[in-house]
């Protein structure tokens, strides 16, 4: 009976992955998918780049002003008749500064390697010459000239990979595309499937056909595909006229992903092989002088490392303005980047994830080449003192050095780790400096997972836990102290102008001998009745907290239990769902007891 049920299983799997895989690489080994997107994967940092016809309003048009934040969505925010649009939006856009070597020389000095570029965005406008459709830059503007032409060129004479974003679903000007809601204009009238087959398949043949090498197509947005068959197929299709082309998850809910994406969302874990952010640098993606959320460069170059310590992909967006040049608030964040990297790119190019689960310093990349391995911390917090202990490292060390300064430093092997001395006592890199630990025989690392206690308990705090955030509203949580007890402060809800919680998480990885029933008890302080928590494992605990009556008053309150299997085990802590209660909490446990 087992067996038999094994055997069904198994037969639901395959024919799930047969059918879940619609891409030209359905047949493709780990290893085949692995040499195809190894440029990628060494690459770590990219540009997305948000420019068209929209980046010309700064979130107004005939003296209404945009109620949403996204520059390139005014369009529909406003709902802009498609004549008008035409007329006064399209029609003047004369980007008369604009210069493709610049641009890709901009990502090159930065240490970006690859490019990913709008060139057809909700709004219809191709930014490309087209016989598919006149609805294109050198048809309709002043301008005249094939942007993502000499964009391809730029790319190839600085060595970068050429990407292009298209978006299927939702054009707002062709008959027949989606438009969320309701259609506002006549013009917009048509059949989708008519849209996809002659639109969407004309531009991407016209894409994938003219512009030489396009390393990754960057479709966007699944969930409004009207025919996901039909995405699917012509997807499939598609891909065959750029054979090793790498393909975003946005084709169809059930198209071919090569990667995951994290939108705006800077994951603290990754749970899948090859994953990329992307982010703005203040909320919109295309140019909008009036959005001045611009986040700090020290900020961004974190992000970079970041993501290299988790083993996922950096791509940082500009908008540039209309006139064709790049904001200076871009300039100066790649600027910033840029040095950074000059003196410290080896640790970001062909790493993988940090050996550890969590440093209190920083955090950490890995390269191994030939038996050799090198260990990059990332360290956040220099320490005064001149001393940094490394715990987990079971090694002999070869080497340990500053990257950017000539001089080795000493180390020596202590009872759980490596102890680094006589470090200077001020911190190389004002945000991210970076020490080379470098090891010769095969790698012996304890990851440091959260481990039980002796009186088995498990104590999950904010100094143990992994953070994701989403930075685009002003509610990033951090460590803060009550009566000298750490604690999340600034843990709520993110989207304050939607119902959604989508905002902050806390991850704990724990590792434990045997599987094990265990009580929770959540310790945490808030002003209001009624907030929603959730824990995830396996399970979900979802449970409606009581008013602590005051945001320092911290109380313990049992959530439930959960089950730990043998191995690690990660537990996520949330807020409850869209239109559930979340509320600022404070955060100072989880703790969890064996049953
Ligand atoms: C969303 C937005 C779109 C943006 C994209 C980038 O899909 O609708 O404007 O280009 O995200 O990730």
């Amino acid at each position: 009976m087992k067996k038999l049920r094994f055997v069904i299983v198994l037969m639901l799997v395959c024919i799930h992955y047969n059918f879940g895989q619609t891409g030209a690489y359905e047949k493709e080994t780990k290893a085949e998918k692995a040499a195809r997107m190894q440029w990628y994967t060494d690459a770590r940092f990219g540009m997305f780049i948000h420019w068209g016809a929209y980046s010309v309003l700064d979130g107004e048009y005939k003296g209404k002003k945009q109620k949403g934040a996204l520059g390139e969505w005014i369009m529909f925010n406003l709902k802009i008749p498609v004549k008008d649009y035409k007329k006064d939006v399209v029609g003047n856009f004369n980007p008369t500064e604009f210069d493709a070597d610049t641009w890709v020389k901009y990502a090159h000095d930065t240490g970006m390697k690859y490019i990913v570029m709008t060139t057809k965005h909700h709004d219809g406008f191709a930014l490309f010459q087209s016989e598919t459709s006149d609805y294109n830059i050198v048809a309709q503007t002043p301008f005249k000239r094939d942007v993502i032409k000499e964009l391809s060129d730029a790319c190839k004479k600085y060595g970068l990979k050429f990407g292009v974003y298209y978006s299927q679903a939702q054009d707002w000007y062709h008959p027949g595309g989606f438009t969320p809601k309701k259609r506002w204009d006549n013009q917009q009238e048509g059949d989708y499937d008519t849209y996809f087959k002659t639109i969407v398949k004309g531009h991407v043949t016209e894409l994938f056909s003219n512009y030489g090498e396009i390393s990754l197509i960057w479709w966007d947005s699944a969930r409004k595909v009207q025919n996901k068959e039909l995405a699917n197929e012509i997807g499939r299709e598609l891909v065959k006229l750029q054979p090793n082309i790498i393909v975003n998850p946005r084709l169809s809910p059930t198209s071919q992903k090569d990667f995951q994406t994290f939108e705006q969302v800077i994951p603290g874990i990754l749970t899948e092989d090859y994953n990329e952010l992307c982010l703005t640098q203040n909320r919109s993606w295309s140019y909008k002088p009036s959005d001045t959320n611009w986040k700090e460069p020290a900020f961004l170059l974190k992000t970079l490392t970041h993501m290299v310590s988790i083993g996922g992909n950096f791509l940082f967006n500009v908008g540039p303005k209309p006139d064709g040049t790049f904001p200076q608030q871009a300039i100066e964040a790649l600027q910033y980047i840029g040095d950074w990297m000059e003196v410290h790119n080896e640790a970001i190019y062909q790493t993988k994830a940090s050996p550890f689960y969590k440093l209190p310093f920083g955090e950490a990349a890995l390269k191994s080449e030939n038996g050799q391995h090198s260990i990059y911390l990332f360290v956040y917090e220099w320490p005064k003192d001149g001393t940094l202990d490394v715990l987990g490292i079971k090694n002999n060390i070869a080497s340990v050095s500053i990257l950017g300064q000539k001089n080795t430093i000493s180390v020596t092997n202590t009872a759980n780790g490596i102890r680094i001395s006589d470090l200077p006592k001020k911190a190389p890199h004002e945000a991210v400096s970076v020490i080379k630990i470098q090891i010769s025989e095969s790698l012996q690392i304890d990851e440091g997972y959260v481990k039980p206690n002796l009186d088995n308990t498990i104590q999950l705090t904010p100094l143990n836990a992994l953070l994701t955030i989403k930075p685009q509203y002003d509610c990033i949580p951090f460590v803060a102290y009550h009566n000298d007890e750490p604690y999340f402060a600034n843990w709520k809800n993110c989207i304050p102008t939607t119902k959604k919680n989508t905002g902050n998480k806390a991850h704990w990885k724990i590792e434990v001998a045997k599987k094990g029933r265990y009580k929770v008890n959540l310790r945490y302080a808030t002003k209001v009745a009624g907030n929603i928590i959730t824990l995830k494992n396996k399970q979900r605990l979802h449970v409606k907290l009581p008013n602590t009556n005051g945001l320092t008053n911290f109380q313990s309150f049992e959530l439930g239990e959960i089950e730990l299997t043998k191995g690690i085990n990660t537990l996520t802590l949330t807020g409850g769902k869209k239109n559930e209660l979340w509320d600022e909490i404070q955060i100072q446990s989880l703790e969890l007891i064996k049953l």
